[in-house]
């Protein structure tokens, strides 16, 4: 089906475009009043998740209520692992808790390569049914954790500020490691294909925990398995965001993606040196901006704007928006966005 706006997919081209696309990462749930009343409605996040209606009802809700230039659907990194035979709970206010992990050669017995049709259908739903309902108004962002998050979590079992125990793994058994990463890659590559499949426009990856590796292990554990990733997703445009790892971006400009996402701790000008015009930019307004005053979140947005001119750039926040953000204040990020001309 054709796009109607389809300045994202244009901008990811490399096309010139009339204004730059924006949305935010996490723009799906946590802010909305509208998701909390959907989300009151059932038990919990992972029954949200679970019913294709109504994950693709909060896909949709901030394209209708924010007018962002694409919608990202519902889902979490961590449906990969429940998938491969890791189930994980979300508990109110700390978190995801696996309560099973991998810590042996003896636990990967348990895991498998997950079959996207038969593991994770209710996301594969969900986006068909999401596409029916933006019928063609913005692209569908499909997505998937990057191996090595997701391993921090099969290893660690739930978040943790220094996911020690995965990064002890890294040193005291590196080839279960491997192996591991290799069996999160093949599910990660099967499943972004039948999300295609289902109708997603793009896909990102998220290695939301690159930052907290020395950069010799990011190139042993973490890049190679999105390189991996990157080359047999070929039908459509991949985003990799790796939030914290500037020791690698100069990795990225050879890796077959189309798009590198960046944190607010990148220092953009630096950044258009090393990409010049080889690939698109996706970011970073640092995301506590939506907490200043109206005047500083405008300016601080019209910065970045200035900063990102001439690149190929999508708007977007350094991470995902943070859940006590108020919607009025992502709006009017959004229209400073839209109506910014170049001028300074
Ligand atoms: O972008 C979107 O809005 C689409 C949906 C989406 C969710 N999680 C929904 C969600 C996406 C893209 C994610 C990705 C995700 N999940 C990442 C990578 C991006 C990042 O922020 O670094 C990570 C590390 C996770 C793991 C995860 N899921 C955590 C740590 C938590 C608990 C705290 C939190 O971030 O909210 C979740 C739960 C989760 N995933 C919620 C939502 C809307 C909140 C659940 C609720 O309603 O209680």
């Amino acid at each position: 089906m054709q796009i109607k706006n389809d300045l994202l997919l244009r901008v990811i081209k490399g096309e010139a475009v009339e204004r730059t696309p924006v949305w935010l990462m996490r723009q799906a749930g946590r802010i909305l009043p509208e998701y909390r009343a959907v989300r009151a409605s059932v038990s919990g996040f992972v029954e949200l998740a679970q019913t294709p209606e109504l994950a693709a009802e909060v896909t949709i809700q901030p394209v209708d209520l924010l007018g962002v230039d694409a919608a990202i659907i519902f889902s979490d990194i961590l449906v990969v692992p429940e998938a491969m035979g890791l189930p994980y709970e979300m508990v109110e206010k700390r978190g995801p808790w696996f309560p099973k992990t991998i810590g042996s050669a003896a636990d990967l017995k348990n895991i498998r390569v997950a079959d996207p049709k038969t593991h994770l259908h209710y996301v594969l739903e969900a986006i068909q049914i999401t596409k029916k309902g933006l019928n063609g108004r913005v692209p569908l962002i499909g997505f998937a954790g990057a191996p090595w998050t997701i391993f921090a979590y099969m290893v660690e079992g739930s978040g943790s500020k220094t996911f020690s125990r995965a990064r002890a793994m890294l040193y005291q058994n590196p080839a279960l490691a491997h192996q591991l990463l290799d069996l999160i890659t093949k599910t990660t590559i099967k499943y972004l294909k039948a999300q295609v499949e289902a109708g997603v426009n793009l896909v990102q990856i998220f290695d939301s925990w690159a930052g907290i590796l020395p950069p010799y292990h990011y190139k042993e554990f973490s890049l190679p398995y999105i390189e991996k990733i990157c080359e047999a997703v070929t039908e459509v445009p991949v985003t990799v965001f790796a939030k914290g790892a500037y020791f690698s971006l100069k990795d990225f400009l050879h890796t077959q993606c189309d798009t590198v996402g960046l944190d607010w701790n990148m220092d953009i000008g630096e950044v258009r040196r090393i990409f010049k015009e080889e690939k698109t930019l996706q970011g970073n307004l640092d995301p506590a901006v939506l907490y200043a005053p109206d005047e500083t979140l405008v300016a601080k947005t019209r910065e970045m704007m200035v900063q990102f001119s001439g690149s190929r750039h999508i708007a977007n926040l350094g991470h995902g928006v943070y859940p006590d953000t108020s919607p009025e204040k992502v709006r009017l990020f959004i229209q400073t966005v839209k109506e910014f001309t170049g001028q300074k």
